[in-house]
């Protein structure tokens, strides 16, 4: 499958994207990467990485065509968002309908929006996460794929625990679009469904004394 990403920033969940497609056994690749922002590091690592990276200016009249024209003319079955710091219009939304992800530091619907793992401290919550979903035409509102639970300990400050999430971001945002490539995920009414055996059973966790 022929992954396209947005990003804006350090690019760290792009890497783990890029990473994943260097198994042989992994059935996506990366092949553009697309930024806001000209200095994005996402563009170096794409470009280290050989595949084809592109800044639009979101300035520029027609931004949301010019980045849906790149992700058509290059066969783009699959667009990733990854720390993309804009809202996408319904009419980006609609021409990609079913074809966008994203990944979001807290377990939504908890904390949509920016800040979200400093919202899950200041909320005082044990336990917060990330999450990748559909994108939709709301902020942080689209139909949930997988998400990975994540304590907050007492000593936990932002940069701490945006860490912590970080580690499980780069886990779920790859196995997310491999079960996506493999055909293993549905959409029906809102709710996601994976294809029965997508996964063994699991044990919970209570925070912060973990089993
Ligand atoms: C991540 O925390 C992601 O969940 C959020 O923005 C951050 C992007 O980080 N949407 P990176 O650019 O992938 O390193």
């Amino acid at each position: 499958m022929r992954v396209g990403v947005l990003a804006s920033g350090r690019g760290s969940n792009l890497q783990a994207l890029i990473d994943a497609g260097g198994n042989a056994n992994f059935p996506a690749e990366v092949v553009l990467v697309l930024s806001d922002k000209k200095n994005a590091y996402a563009l170096e690592r794409a470009s280290m990485a050989g595949i084809r990276a592109r800044h639009l200016a979101p300035k520029e009249e027609g931004f949301y065509r010019k980045v849906g024209d790149e992700i058509e003319n290059h066969g783009i079955e699959l667009v990733c968002c990854a720390g993309f710091m804009r809202i996408l219009p319904p009419e980006f939304v609609s021409r990609f309908s079913g074809r966008i992800i994203n990944i979001h530091p807290s377990l939504l619907p908890s904390f949509p929006g920016l800040h979200a793992q400093k919202k899950a401290l200041d909320a005082g919550v044990r336990v917060t996460g990330c999450t990748v979903h559909f994108v939709d035409e709301g902020v942080d509102t689209g139909p949930i794929i997988l998400q990975a639970a994540v304590p907050i300990l007492p000593r936990d400050d932002e940069g701490t625990l945006s860490e912590r999430i970080l580690a499980y971001e780069h886990r779920i945002y790859p196995l997310a679009v491999r079960l996506i490539a493999e055909g293993n995920v549905r959409c029906i009414d809102g709710i996601v469904q994976f294809s029965e055996n997508a996964f063994p059973g699991h044990k919970g966790f209570i925070s912060p004394v973990s089993e």
